[in-house]
C-alpha cells in the first residue's frame, strides 16, 4: 500500500510538473515501436553525458534529419559526426550510426522489442539504457537506475553506505524495480527523473516541494533530529 501511494503521488506531481520533451511527446500506437524506440534511444544516448537543456535542439534535428533507423544506416559517418558537433564524446555518434547499420543488415530493420536485445544488441548500450528505452519506448517493467537516481534512491531508504560499490548497486536495482509502477513504467522512471533534476538535487534538495516527502527516511531522520532539537530548547 505504502509503495502504491508512492507510486500515485509521483506519477500525479510528474502529470503536473513534467518539462515537455520531444522524445517524451511520441505517438503511443504499435506501429511506431520501431520509430519510439530508435527516438528513444537517440535521446538515451544524447542524455547520457550531455545535459537534457542542451540535447533538445540536438535531438530534434537528428530527428528531422534521420526519422528512422534506416535513414540513419544509410548516413555517413562523416554526416553523423558533423551532426554531433558540439555535443562531445563523439563516440555515442559513432555507435549509434554502427548500432543503426546492425539493425538494418543484421535485424531486418526491427530494434531491439526486449531489455535484454537491446543490452546485447546495440553498442553503446548499459544496463541503465537499456532499461530506460525498454521501459520509456516499450512499456517493459522495469526500473533504471543511474547516477542521478542512485541518489534519490539513496536518501529514500536512507542509505550512507558507499553508493558504488557493486552490493549497494544491486540494492538499488531492487529497490528501483519494486518500485516501478507496472502500468507506467516509463513514465515512472522519468518521473524520479524529473526528482532528481528539479526537487532532490545534489545540494539543498527542495524537500518541501517533493510530492514523496513522507516516503523518505532521510528527511524523516533529519526532520525527527530536528524536533528532539527543539524540545530541548
Ligand atoms: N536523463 C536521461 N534520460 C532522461 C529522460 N528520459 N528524461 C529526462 N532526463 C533524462
Amino acid at each position: 500500500a505504502d509503495v502504491a501511494l508512492l507510486r500515485s503521488q509521483l506519477l500525479s506531481w510528474y502529470d503536473k510538473e513534467q518539462r515537455e520533451l520531444p522524445w517524451r511527446t511520441l505517438a503511443v500506437t504499435e506501429s511506431d515501436l520501431n520509430i519510439r524506440t530508435y527516438a528513444v534511444w537517440v535521446s538515451e544516448i544524447m542524455l547520457q553525458q550531455t545535459q537534457v537543456a542542451t540535447v533538445i535542439s540536438y535531438y530534434n534535428k537528428w530527428i528531422k534529419r534521420w526519422p528512422t533507423v534506416q535513414d540513419l544506416a544509410a548516413a555517413t559517418l562523416e554526416e553523423v559526426n558533423q551532426m554531433w558537433a558540439g555535443l562531445g564524446y563523439y563516440s555515442r555518434g559513432k555507435r549509434l550510426h554502427e548500432g543503426a547499420q546492425k539493425v538494418v543488415s543484421e535485424l531486418n530493420g526491427q530494434m531491439p522489442r526486449t531489455v535484454d536485445r537491446l543490452l546485447k544488441q546495440l553498442p553503446g548500450v548499459g544496463r541503465y539504457t537499456a532499461a530506460a528505452i525498454g521501459s520509456i519506448a516499450l512499456g517493459q517493467v522495469t526500473g533504471a537506475v543511474d547516477g542521478n537516481l542512485i541518489r534519490v534512491l539513496c536518501r529514500l531508504r536512507a542509505i550512507g553506505a558507499d553508493s558504488t560499490s557493486p552490493a549497494v548497486t544491486e540494492a538499488l536495482w531492487s529497490l528501483a524495480n519494486i518500485l516501478v509502477d507496472p502500468e507506467r513504467p516509463g513514465d515512472f522512471n522519468q518521473a524520479m527523473m524529473e526528482l532528481g533534476a528539479r526537487v532532490c538535487t545534489p545540494k539543498a534538495p527542495l524537500c518541501s516541494q517533493c510530492p514523496v516527502q513522507s516516503h523518505c527516511h532521510s528527511y524523516r531522520k533529519v526532520h525527527v533530529k530536528q524536533e528532539k532539537n527543539s524540545r530541548k530548547l
